[in-house]
């Protein structure tokens, strides 16, 4: 059986560390805010302008549908921690890329432990 291979030279999916950014917009006078009029958008393309700088390797950062934590936006969620950033400004930013960078949650963050 042969393996497939991307153009990236990967044999098998995955990352090491993935991270959604709500770009949710409601209409105007939704009765809840939403994240993408909040510049969610523009936060996740400085995001992904600076982990190329980082050089960081085998991490995709991505536009996700609401999160369902729309008054606390623009939301981020990075897994495999299940740990939730509110992008309320360039020290949130640094916060999540550190964790994207070094695959830890920092300090600061929300993380949320599953249910056993
Ligand atoms: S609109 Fe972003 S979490 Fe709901």
């Amino acid at each position: 059986m042969t393996v497939p291979t991307d153009p990236k030279g990967r044999t098998q999916p995955g990352f090491d560390v993935h991270a959604f950014i709500c770009g949710h917009e409601r209409p105007e006078g939704a009765t809840r805010p939403s994240c993408g009029h909040r510049g969610s958008m523009t936060l996740l393309k400085h995001m992904k302008a600076s982990l190329r700088e980082r050089s960081v390797k085998n991490v995709r950062i991505q536009k996700s549908g609401c999160l369902d934590h729309c008054e606390f936006g623009p939301m981020c969620v990075v897994y495999p921690q299940g740990t939730w950033y509110r992008l309320m400004g360039d020290e949130d930013l640094e916060k999540v890329l550190n964790h994207l960078e070094a695959n830890q949650p920092q300090s600061g963050a929300f993380v949320r432990l599953t249910d056993s």
